[in-house]
Formats: structure tokens, sequence, C-alpha cells
């Protein structure tokens, strides 16, 4: 209960109360009409179907009892017996000043703190980040950080897409670049000398090799089945695919950690697909134990779909027919591994739409599985960020949006309206770049959370990187004014006196954060 509502609920419960009525009827709530009231009683009406009498007859007798209670400006009744209340302007100047006052400004903490894993971001090696995990990146954070706000214990994990079949594809394409590589790759146990010539793959190697690479498997046979037998020798443990497989995963890891981190959002953990890769085999085991396994067409699937469901579901295919495991294995054992080691009272994946139906068959089977109870598990789903075009957002050159580019991207588009508006002129080279990068963050995350998260919106940077309206870059002029104001109004010595809550949108203000 918040304080003001909880408060004026006491006032108008004990009113009720005096007129030998149960208390419960004084229970208020927001105003549907903000312009004639704060809150509202509807307690008359209740009380009216209880037998206490006509209701407007009721509130005229609880307005009489309120009539001089200092918490109230003023009480009127309306239509068949609506209480309208509206809040005295020094109980609302007083809140605000509590408010500022607490570091939780006002927010109610969780009454018994859960632990909350948030799955997002869901980046991979080498594939390219493209809008979807940007979105993940920037929803997950927020949610992250609520959770944790109002006190639950948050882990956040990016789930890292660090195994399956793009690891043997780039492993068959460095080897036939590198033939002393190639050499040693295939050696039964990896030589330390080998690490330099590790050393000496890079990122700029990754992004040149893998869509090389990726269209190649598909025209090429040969090349596409040394690729799978390839992760199939990773997966099994080879020393030099492993050695080499570690520095993909390592750079990789590096580049994006510094990339999320210019963007604002920091993981908790970095636990990769092939974490959870020793738990797959005793899983099977064990859901085969469990009855749950059914043979289809030589692969292994659990059948999720229920009689009741508006759309089929496919079943989890949890073993194919070539004998690896899937997508949605790897997010089964997941669940295994986050039970065991975090016990988990709730698990947030915020992961593309799309990939809804991937989620609610998994969350079913684990269910089934016993894994995780009904209600733990919970999909956040978002729609995609567009092109002008209507379609999933791509850069000029028709390709996927690269992290690291859009970074450049939006702080080239804040430099420039900086430059235009005549803003940051008294900074240095370095704080002014520290600068653009601000704005231009501020404004993509912001057009991103200021839609309903299920829409879908489409990318136009002039709109977000605005000055004016909805936007980051306004917001974070308003504050930085704010703050000149006050720096201002102390070199002239004057200090800040209480607050005071008269205008119209500064009682909304007061409210919303009460509520
Ligand atoms: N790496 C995946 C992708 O790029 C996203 C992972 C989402 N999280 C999960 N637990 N499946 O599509």
């Amino acid at each position: 209960m918040t304080d003001l509502r909880g408060r004026l609920g006491e006032a108008v419960g004990a009113a009720f109360a005096s007129l030998g009525m149960p208390a419960e009827f004084g229970r208020v709530s927001a105003s549907d009409r903000p312009d004639l009231a704060d809150f509202q009683c509807n307690g008359a009406m209740a009380a009216a179907k209880a037998g206490f009498g006509p209701p407007r007859g009721t509130a005229g007798k609880i307005a009489a009892a309120l009539a001089d209670n200092p918490l109230l400006s003023s009480i009127d009744v309306a239509g068949p017996g609506f209480i309208n209340l509206r809040l005295a302007g020094p109980l609302l100047s007083e809140r605000a000043g509590a408010l500022v006052g607490d570091e939780k400004l006002g927010a109610v903490q969780v009454a018994a703190p859960r632990t909350v894993i948030v799955d997002y971001g869901g980046p991979n090696v080498a594939k390219e980040m493209h809008v979807g995990h940007l979105r993940a990146s920037i929803i997950g954070e927020s949610i992250k950080r609520l959770f944790r706000f109002l006190g639950d214990a948050v882990k956040g994990d990016a789930h890292f897409g660090d195994w399956g079949f793009q690891m043997g594809l780039l492993i068959v394409a460095c080897a036939d670049e590198n033939p002393d590589l190639a050499e040693l790759l295939e050696q039964p146990a990896w030589p330390t000398a080998g690490d330099a010539m590790l050393a000496r793959i890079g990122l700029t190697d990754l992004d040149r090799l893998y869509p090389l690479a990726s269209a190649r498997a598909k025209a090429d046979l040969g090349f596409r089945d040394r690729a799978r037998t390839a992760t199939a020798e990773l997966q099994a443990g080879k020393p030099g695919y492993r050695a080499l497989w570690a520095q993909f995963a390592r750079i990789t890891r590096e580049a994006l950690t510094r990339d999320f981190h210019a963007l604002g959002i920091d993981f908790d953990l970095w636990r990769g697909e092939s974490d959870v890769d020793t738990l797959i085999a005793p899983m099977v085991g064990e859901l085969r134990d469990k009855g749950l396994l059914r043979a289809d067409a030589g692969a292994q699937i659990i059948r999720v779909a229920r009689e009741d469901d508006k759309r089929a579901l496919p079943p989890l295919l949890v073993v194919s027919s070539e004998g690896s495991a899937m997508y949605g294995t790897t997010d089964l054992a997941t669940i295994v591994d986050r039970r065991d080691s975090f016990a988990f009272d709730l698990c947030l994946y915020v992961v593309d739409q799309r990939q809804a139906d991937h989620f609610e068959t998994v969350f079913r089977a684990a269910i089934l599985a016993g894994y995780a109870t009904p209600g733990s598990l919970e999909h956040v789903g978002f729609g995609t960020m567009n092109g002008a075009d209507g379609k999933p957002f791509k850069t000029r050159a028709g390709g996927l949006l690269k992290l690291r580019d859009l970074i450049e991207m939006v702080s080239e588009r804040a430099r420039e309206r900086l430059h235009m508006a005549g803003l940051g002129t008294e900074l240095d080279k370095v704080e002014f770049e520290r600068t653009a990068l601000m704005v231009g963050v501020a404004a993509l995350k912001f057009a991103d959370l200021i839609n309903f998260r299920g829409t879908s919106y489409v990318f136009d940077l002039d709109r977000f990187m605005s000055f004016e309206g909805k936007t980051g870059p306004y917001l974070l002029y308003q504050a930085v004014r704010i703050k000149s104001l006050l720096r201002k109004a102390a070199d002239e010595g004057l200090e800040a006196g209480s607050i005071r809550v008269e205008a119209a949108a500064e009682r909304e203000l007061v409210l919303i954060l009460d509520s």
C-alpha cells in the first residue's frame, strides 16, 4: 500500500466505522477523473449492496464526517454515490520531500525477495549481432535493473551462443587458410607452442571467414560435411579444436563486453551454450527413464502439444536424427544448470517474439520433466526494430547491423547534433566524445523503451536524436539545464528550500511516484 493512498484509506475507513459500517468500505483508488479528484472511494455503493441504505445518503454522511479532515482539501459526492477526494496541498508537498529523501524514491520493495535470472542479449560467436539482439539487450537490461531495484536477487546472463555448427564452420575455414595451424589442430594434445599462432587470430578474421564459410557450406556439400564433422569432434573434446574454439569465444566475448558496456549493458554472467554440454547426455538419459522421449523418424522428441491449444505446437526436438543436441536441448539443459546453480524462483527470457513457440515448447518440456515449476519460466517477447521499408532493420549495404557500427553511427549523429546546437564547445576532445556517446545511447534506448514492447517500430535516428519531444537527448538536455539552474543559484548563495507542490502537473507527478 502506498503512503498517501494508505493514509487516506484509513481515514475514510474510520468514517465508515464511525457510522457503524465495516472499515473495508473505505478503500480508495486513483481517481478515474483526475480533473475532479485525486482519489475516489466507491464504498457507499458496496455498503448499499450490503444493506446499509441508499448510496448517495451514505456518501453524504461520509463526506460530512470527513469535512474537517486535514488530509483533504475537498470532498464531493458524485453520481450514484462516488466519493471524490482531493488531497490537501501541504500533504503532497510533504510526500514529495519524503520521496526525494528516499533512495528508492518511494518504490515499494518486494516483501519476499526472489532469485531471478534474466536471460537476455543472446549474442553469438561469429554470427553477427542484429537488431533483435539489440532490443533484447536494451529491454533485458531494464528489466534486470527494475527487478533489482525492487529488492529481488537478480542475475543477468548473456547466454552466449558459443556452440554448434557455426563453430565447426569457423574451425574448418581457419584451418584451410592456415596449413601450419591445421597441422597442430590434429595433434593428440595442444602444444603450448601453438598459442602464439592462436593469438594471431583476431575478430576481423572471424568477421571475414564466417560469412564466406556459411555461404560455402550451402553450395559445397563436401565442405559442409567437413564442418559437421569438425563440430562433432569439437564437442567430443578434440584438444586442437578446443584450443581454437576457446580463442574464438574469448576474442568475441571481449569485444562484445566492451561494446555492450558502451551501451550501459553489463551482464553478471556470460555462461555459454557450451557450458551445459556435459549436462546433455545425463539429461537425455533421465528424460528417457522418465518415459518422456519418443522416437520419431530417427530423432528423439518430447511431445508437448495439448488438446486445447489454439495453434499446433511442434514437439521439442531433443536429439536429431544425426544424433546431435539441438537449440531446445541446450535451453532445457540450461534450465537444469540454472536450477542447480542458483535455485531460481523466476527465469525470464528476453528474446524476440519470433521465438515464442520455441520457448513455449521448452517450458512445457521442462515442467513435464520436473525441472521447473509452472509460472517460474517466462518468455518476455518483443517486436522488431524495422527499417523505413517496414522490414527488420538492415544497413544501407543490406547487411545486418553490427553493434560496433551502431554505436559509431549514433555517436556520429550525436556529434552532428551537438555541433548544430552549438553545445559542448567548451569540452576537450575526450569529454566531447564521451558526451556524444551518452547522447547517442540515450537516444537509442529511450526510443526503444518508450514503445509498448510487443509492437514493432521504425528505426529513425533523426527523430530519436531530436532535442525536442519525447526523446532521450531531450531528457538529458533538461537534466543539464536544471543542474545549471541549481549551480547558478548556489553561486548566488541561494539554497533550495522544501518542495512546494502546487501546479497540476506537479500534483500528478507526486501521485504517480506515490502509486
Ligand atoms: N543466441 C540466440 C540467437 O541468436 C538467442 C538466445 C536467447 N536465449 C535463449 N535462452 N535461447 O537467436
